[in-house]
């Protein structure tokens, strides 16, 4: 199947099946050479036979990074961008990124910055990046202390989503992964939430005949508000939801806490924050705070004890770096009740008292 969507740069395409290699190769064909691809290392162990198919087809030279969160710094980046100047990559050769979100992240970013820009594809591998990083044109490296603190809009002109890769993801990633799926589901459509808690363990394994179906809706979901707002000055800010708390917990506890993990748990934060902020009634509150709790369980999530025994100052003043603070006040996205949700400022001593809340859900 194939999606089409509109950006600044221009039409983009989205394939979303099985089997991609003769697709990839074929499209890259249409590109000038030289092209790079660039992968990390977990990635090219795992999938390397159908990297090498697609090479077998077109020129590609392969430049593999690191894997991790960690390996998306200025150093690779750097990396990165000294491959191309060797390899002379022309103002109309693509790089093609292959890979979860941090080979996304900064492959995107090396061609934003290569010659003022040269065309971007990737292949996400993880359903992390199939459901949210890989749409959307933001890339970004990790920078002086804090995520994604560099970056710019760069939308890629293609994307395969293969399923198959799936196949190889570890059981962690399943699961951060969902916790993407489910924030979708959360801002669009309470039914579909529903269905999504359900079945959280059955539904992550690449042949679950429900998951195509739950990777295009959040894929057509994230699309149309990209079209809509590409650079998150209105609309696109909704898909934030949970993300100034995750991005804070993110930084407090490293590598060990994945993205999607540190959403459903800032998810429940922002349920918390929107009961004492009256954006949701108190029933409504202990439906969505129940619900969270429930799929945090089912994931292996909850208890988290090192999470509850953070100190409520500490979260407070990394979340005040991650969205500006101003006159004591933080802009968030809170939930209404799941299938709705809506930016709200609240003071920073309402904050305290959710995160004081929130640390006592966690155990
Ligand atoms: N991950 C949120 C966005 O792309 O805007």
């Amino acid at each position: 199947m194939q999606l089409t969507f509109h950006s600044s740069l221009g039409e983009s395409r989205i394939w979303l099946g099985r089997q991609a290699g003769e697709s990839i190769a074929a499209a890259l064909a249409e590109f000038p050479g030289p092209r790079l691809l660039l992968t990390e290392s977990r990635v090219a162990r795992a999938q390397g036979h159908f990297q090498e198919q697609v090479m077998d087809r077109v020129d590609l030279q392969r430049l593999v990074l690191p894997e991790g969160e960690g390996a998306k710094n200025s150093a690779n980046l750097l990396t990165v961008l000294g491959e191309m100047a060797e390899l002379g990559l022309e103002r109309g050769s693509p790089l093609l990124a292959w890979g979860g979100g941090m080979v996304g992240d900064l492959g995107g970013l090396a061609a934003s910055l290569w010659k003022r820009g040269v065309p971007f594809c990737c292949v996400p591998t993880s359903l992390l990046a199939m459901v949210d990083a890989a749409v959307g044109g933001k890339t970004a490296i990790n920078f002086g202390g804090q995520r994604n603190s560099v970056g710019s809009f760069w939308p890629a002109r293609a994307i395969w989503i293969d399923l198959d890769s799936l196949a190889t993801l570890r059981p962690e990633d399943w699961s951060s992964g969902f916790g993407e799926l489910l924030k979708a589901a959360w801002l669009q459509d309470d039914e579909w939430a529903r269905q999504l808690e359900r079945q959280p363990a059955e539904l992550l394994r690449a042949d679950h005949p429900d998951l195509p179906a739950h990777v295009e809706r959040a894929l057509r979901f994230k699309l149309e508000i990209v079209e809509q707002d590409e650079r998150e000055a209105g609309c696109r800010m909704l898909l934030n939801l949970g993300h100034t708390f995750a991005h804070a917990l993110e930084a407090l506890r490293g590598e060990e806490l994945k993205h999607g993990h540190a959403v459903l748990l800032g998810m429940l934060a922002a349920a918390r924050t929107a009961r004492l902020a009256g954006v949701a009634d108190a029933a409504t509150a202990d439906m969505m705070e129940d619900r969270l709790r429930g799929v945090l369980l089912e994931l292996g999530l909850l208890p988290a004890p090192a999470l509850a025994e953070l100190a409520v100052p500490v979260i407070l003043a990394r979340m005040a770096q991650d969205k500006k603070v101003s006159a004591g006040r933080l802009r968030l996205v809170l939930p209404v009740r799941p299938g709705e949700a809506r930016l709200e400022t609240v003071t920073l001593p309402l904050l305290e008292r959710a995160l004081t809340d929130w640390g006592g859900l966690l155990t």
